[in-house]
């Protein structure tokens, strides 16, 4: 596979992917097809050779320029998406567009050109576990479990992964998919949880905590996300799911503690506000297949460490997330968070 359409990778998870093939695949070339949306950024394409990556500003629902960009690759990875689910409470409409619409897209393209399809999704299309089952570490996602997502964001996605099924069985297309926990790092939009938090202390405001904050999630960081899906496309078998997780299961009110810490502020220095509607309250991941049959583990283990880091990378690149920042708190405001 020496040339990659890399959809959504000027969005926060896409665009590690594309540094960690630049990085670590020689001669693969990145073609990212990207509608910049407010979640992506062409900045975050900067300093990547010209050579090994072409950004193409276009919509993965638009079967004219997907066709013409699939043509000419060997395999789709698509972490384009609408992503956050607080946005589709509030308009769930762009999510069913770009989530099944622009699925339904890309899939009949590599359909009618027979080019291999990974899809990037989420473990949100399970639902959610009882807060109480984290007393019994073997309850976790796997492959089996049922689907019952909560929100409109994880039904769109979890009706892309079924597209994505159906078009392995009845047409023969060349896919994979797999299902990722919460992940952190650089580059991620300052509306999510932790990179929220951050940017509200760095800019003097208050870090928010949804409810009683008691919700837990599995933490991944994104390098481990990317090693992974390089894994499943070049190795992984055709029409199978494989979840990717890092056994990194924390509750919000832990992760705020953390942050609170590492960056020298008071514990009690936040606010508890609305909670989020339907707020699914527990995800954990059994990522046991990928390690069994690829072999992959997470390397980044030190939950701690790979948050300081990420507190530096924001400290670092105040000019990245500023600009947005109060049109993010304002949206929030409005919503009472
Ligand atoms: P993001 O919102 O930060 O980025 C999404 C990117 O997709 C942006 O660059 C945006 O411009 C682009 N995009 C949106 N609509 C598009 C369209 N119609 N055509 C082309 N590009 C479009 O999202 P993210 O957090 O980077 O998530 C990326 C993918 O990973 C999503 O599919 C998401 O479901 C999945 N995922 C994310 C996480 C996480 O914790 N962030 C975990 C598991 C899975
Ligand atoms: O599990 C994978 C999913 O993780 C991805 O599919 C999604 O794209 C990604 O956005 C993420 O979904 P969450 O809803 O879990 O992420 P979010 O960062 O929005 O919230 C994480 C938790 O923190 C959640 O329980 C809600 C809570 N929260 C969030 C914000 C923004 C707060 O307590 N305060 C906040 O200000």
């Amino acid at each position: 596979m020496k040339n990659l359409l890399v959809t959504g990778g000027a969005g926060f998870v896409g665009v590690n992917f594309v540094r960690y093939v630049v990085a670590n695949q020689p001669g693969v070339h990145v073609t990212v097809l990207d509608k910049l949306t407010y979640a992506g950024n062409r900045i975050n394409l900067a300093g990547l050779p010209a050579d090994r990556v072409k950004l193409v500003v276009g919509d993965i629902a638009d079967p004219v320029v997907v066709n013409r960009l699939v043509a000419e690759t060997d395999a789709v990875i698509n972490y384009a998406a609408e992503s956050h689910n607080d946005r589709s409470l509030r308009n769930p409409a762009p999510f069913m567009q770009t989530n099944i619409g622009g699925t339904y897209t890309l899939l009949e393209a590599c359909r009618k050109f027979d080019v291999r399809y990974h899809q990037i999704s989420t473990d949100e299309v399970y639902g959610d576990l009882p807060i109480s089952s984290a007393q019994q570490p073997e309850e976790k996602f796997t492959t089996q479990s049922r689907y019952q997502p909560s929100s409109p964001y994880s039904a769109t996605k979890a009706s892309a992964d079924l597209l994505v099924g159906a078009w392995v069985r009845s047409f023969g297309v060349r896919a994979t998919i797999s299902n990722c926990s919460n992940n952190y790092g650089p580059y991620q939009y300052s509306e999510k949880f932790i990179p929220r938090q951050i940017t509200n202390i760095l800019s003097g405001r208050r870090p928010k905590l949804y409810g009683a904050g008691a919700n837990i999630r599995d933490w991944i960081h994104v390098d481990d996300h990317s090693r992974a899906v390089w894994e499943i496309l070049t190795r992984g078998k055709i029409g199978e799911t494989y979840l990717i997780g890092a056994n990194g299961e924390h509750s919000n009110r832990e992760v705020l503690a953390l942050i609170l810490k590492l960056m020298g502020q008071p514990a009690d220095a936040f606010d508890f506000v609305k909670d989020r509607p339907g707020h699914d309250a527990r995800y954990a991941i059994d990522a046991s297949k990928l390690q069994q049959t690829l072999g992959w583990q997470p390397q980044v283990t030190d939950f701690e460490a790979g948050l300081e880091r990420t507190i530096r990378w924001y400290q670092d690149h105040e000019v990245w997330w500023r600009d947005s920042k109060a049109t993010v708190e304002a949206g929030y405001r409005e919503n009472g968070q």
